[in-house]
């Protein structure tokens, strides 16, 4: 390896938080031009990593060097580590919604002539700089016009356009659909021909291997290694990851499939011509006890709208709902609660945790909000049903009081979980419940659902990744723009024939 190829390197990082070795003598190069994929599990290190780049946290042992300067550098604040040349695009873009593309672009550093700012130059150049990415979008109207996709786009052209020697990623994909994904990829194939060193976190393999030149693994805070991607098959990065054999992992399937048997019994909920208007069309749809019902189709084709009209957080316009052979009126989550239902929301920022609180006091509240706020559960109770759900659901935490926002996100998705299976649900409704989690407690979990429906719960489990609604559901239900367009029953449940649903073509999907 020639040394002018690389642009950063990392030497020997150390971190800690009170209770947790985050990082510990991490080592860490990037190359001029290379996608460069930084894997681990929820809690592994990856996000801390970034911090320490990009001047969010300080570091305790340990330099930082990047090419075209000669010294060490340490970057005490992003704006800092930016003039280094290294900007971070988040999944949450940190744009002004209401300023336009052009704007956007230039925040803080606008063209002037006499009098203000120079427009026309303005516009002209935030053009020309997406274009270069080949991002085809009209620069002078306001941000807000556009996709989450576009909007994260432009966070990044406006990043390389400030500084172009690093560019981290971190889950930048996490919202994004398919064919966004791709488009992402581009501007990203656009920016490696540039010469810019690509840092991507994410916890979807196949993109890994889609777009990435090398990886780097950590583990518990540690080096695991690093390595070319050709010459790593999956399963190996996925045992690295998890600090596991092949044999062990091939084992894990195994108590899925075994629990997987659909028991027709009675039905618990029935949706009779249930519709929500503007949002899902009238649908019929019955749930067994102990059944675990998948929900596929694309992005934004009505899976999260379907599951929120059932659950009172959508507004029922016509149809009715009948739980447990009385028919019930859910018109908010209060009243599908105390029906016996739970949600377990995709949007965990906006929808899940409450920051400041504790582990503790985030995992009990649904709990608490169900039995009513004047049979308080006693500080024991509350204590012992913590200490439980970090056992089941190995959450990494320094201990139950800590705040949550200092979890992990993958972490802190558990504690939401937890939260919800702690009311003891009959019906239970997760959404995306593994998005941003690592493999290994992915699995864990798709068991544990597993285990639950075996119990008697009926669950109804929504999620993008077809290898999980199949390892995991004994009947789906798929869905096309806002309209259930099938069903497809256990023996029947195979990724071919959910794709097929959900791409359409035949209308007995
Ligand atoms: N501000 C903080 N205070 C205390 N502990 C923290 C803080 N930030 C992170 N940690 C801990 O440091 C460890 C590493 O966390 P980090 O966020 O880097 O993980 P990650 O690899 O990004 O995980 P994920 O895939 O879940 O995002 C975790 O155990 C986490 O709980
Ligand atoms: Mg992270």
């Amino acid at each position: 390896m020639k040394s002018e190829e690389i642009v950063l390197t990392m030497r020997d990082i150390s971190k800690n938080f009170p209770g947790v070795k985050a990082l510990s003598h991490v080592d860490f190069t990037l190359r001029k031009g290379e996608i460069h994929a930084l894997m681990g599990e929820n809690g592994a290190g990856k996000s801390t990593l970034i911090k320490v780049l990009t001047g969010v946290e300080e570091f305790e042992t340990g330099d930082i060097h990047i090419a075209g300067n000669d010294k060490c550098i340490v970057n005490r604040s992003p704006q800092e580590a930016q003039v280094n040349g290294i900007s971070t695009v988040y999944q949450e873009v940190n744009l002004c919604p209401n300023l336009t593309v052009a704007e956007n672009i230039f925040i803080g550093r606008a063209p002037r002539k006499l009098g203000g700012i120079d427009w026309r130059t303005m516009n002209a150049r935030a053009k020309k700089v997406l274009q270069d990415l080949n991002i085809e979008v009209d620069v002078t109207k306001a941000l807000e016009n556009y996709s989450v996709a576009i909007q994260q786009m432009v966070a990044i052209a406006r990043a390389v356009d400030i500084s172009a020697k690093v560019l981290i990623l971190d889950e930048p994909t996490a919202s994004l659909d398919e064919s966004e994904v791709e488009k992402l990829f581009d501007v990203m194939l656009a920016l490696k021909k540039k010469g810019i060193g690509i840092i991507f976190v994410t916890h979807f393999l196949e993109q890994v291997y889609k777009v990435c030149d090398r990886i780097t693994v950590l583990r518990n805070g540690t080096l695991v290694g690093e390595y070319e991607v050709e010459k790593l098959p999956r399963v190996q990065l996925v045992a690295k990851m998890m600090g596991k054999d092949f044999d062990d992992l091939a084992s894990i399937k195994k108590p899925v499939e075994e629990g997987k048997q659909s028991k027709k019994q009675e039905v618990l909920l029935k949706a009779e011509k249930l519709a929500s208007l503007g949002k899902i069309k009238p649908f019929d749809l019955a749930i067994h006890k102990g059944e675990v019902i998948g929900l596929s189709g694309l992005l934004g084709s009505g899976r999260s709208e379907l599951a929120r009209t059932l659950y009172g957080a959508e507004r029922v316009d016509e149809g009715t709902l009948t739980v447990g052979g009385k028919k019930q009126s859910v018109k908010a989550p209060i009243d599908a609660m105390k029906a016996g239902m739970a949600f377990c929301p995709e949007n965990r920022k906006d929808e899940g945790i409450i920051a400041d609180l504790s582990v503790r006091e985030n995992l009990i509240i649904a709990l608490q909000a169900k039995r009513g706020m004047f049979k308080l559960i006693s500080k024991e109770d509350q204590e012992k049903f913590t200490e439980e759900y970090i056992k089941i659901l190995q959450i990494k935490t320094a201990d139950m009081e800590t705040p949550i926002k200092q979890l992990s996100g993958g972490n802190q998705q558990k504690v939401i979980l937890g939260r919800w299976l702690l009311t003891h649900p009959e019906f239970l409704i997760l959404d995306e419940p593994t998005r941003g989690i690592d493999v290994g407690t992915k699995t864990e979990i798709q068991k544990l659902v597993v285990k639950l429906a075996g119990e008697g719960m009926s669950v109804m489990f929504i999620s993008s990744e077809i290898e999980e609604m199949v390892r995991t559901c004994s009947r789906m239900a798929i869905l096309r723009d806002g309209v259930k367009v099938g069903e497809i029953e256990e023996a029947d449940i195979s990724q071919e024939n959910i794709m097929k649903a959900i791409a359409g073509g035949d209308e007995h999907a």
